[in-house]
């Protein structure tokens, strides 16, 4: 588990999730560490992408949905599943990469440039400046300085996805939440968004759910195995896919169900 020395960016404790009368999530436990990624697996509906969206209060758009207990983030100390928490502030700190790239209908500039300004950026030469770093952060820029009034949709899905990784990072997030991201995309391109991703541990917390195992042994430090609502196992990535400790776990990543 977690020891001592890693510094944690928002743990859940004790996280249950309600659609209506459904419960989703069975009283999760998961720390996060800062800067590392963390991988979610199991196999399809067992609440990979419930638990993702608790991170940034999703649900909130639909009335019946009930959490219970709480996700602190660090170094604040607050929980963010909390009634009294503007859920767009969340969102503002908490940002979410979905599985299939959605950029606006915009240029590839204003898709960036959104944000920016929702923030009350308004000159231009700033804004040029954050739509330059942003797309090189998303390893984008050489690909679309000549083009940025183009749009978004000219982008192949790859692009579009680093794109929408670009918007996510420009409002300087202290996490990103990433559900499959790559699930539509071909090999190079889901290779250009791993390595991204690994990439960006030097600036983000992140937590991504992906269906792919070697994709969660590829690029993530820790690992959750969930099964029916509930987290059966969290550890060292390389623990969980080398000697996991539940038979559940192996059961699954030995591809005996799934
Ligand atoms: N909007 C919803 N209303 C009711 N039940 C839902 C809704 N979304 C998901 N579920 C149920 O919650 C469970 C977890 O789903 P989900 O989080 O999407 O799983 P995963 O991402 O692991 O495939 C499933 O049983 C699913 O049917
Ligand atoms: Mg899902």
């Amino acid at each position: 588990m977690v020891a001592n020395s890693e510094k944690l960016k928002a743990e859940t404790k004790g996280l249950s999730f309600y659609y209506g009368n459904v419960q989703a999530l069975k009283d999760i436990r998961l720390p996060l560490t800062e800067k590392e990624v963390t991988a979610l697996i199991g196999p399809s509906g067992c609440g990979k992408t419930t638990l993702l969206r608790c991170f940034n209060r999703m649900h909130d758009l639909y009335p019946h949905n009930k959490y219970e207990g709480e996700i602190t983030i660090f170094p604040d100390n607050i929980n963010i599943v909390d009634r009294g928490i503007d859920p767009l502030d969340i969102r503002m700190r908490i940002g979410m990469v979905f599985q299939k790239p959605n950029p606006f209908p915009k240029s590839i500039y204003e898709n960036i440039a959104f944000g920016l300004r929702v923030r009350g950026v308004r000159k231009k030469t700033i804004l040029d400046e954050q739509i330059e770093k942003s797309l090189t952060r998303a390893a984008l820029w050489e690909e679309t300085k000549d083009r940025l009034q183009e749009s978004a949709f000219n982008l192949s899905g790859g692009q579009q996805q680093r794109l929408c990784i670009a918007r996510a990072l420009a409002t300087g997030p202290e996490m990103l939440l990433f559900d499959e991201p790559t699930s539509a995309l071909d090999p190079i391109a889901t290779s250009k968004i791993e390595d991204l991703i690994v990439g960006l541990k030097e600036e983000v917390t992140m937590l991504i759910v992906t269906h792919n195992m070697q994709q969660a042994a590829r690029i993530s430090d820790w690992t959750g195995f969930m099964m029916l609502g509930e987290l059966i196992e969290f550890d060292k990535t390389d623990k969980i896919f080398t000697n996991p400790a539940k038979k559940l776990t192996e059961s699954y990543i030995t591809g005996r169900f799934g």
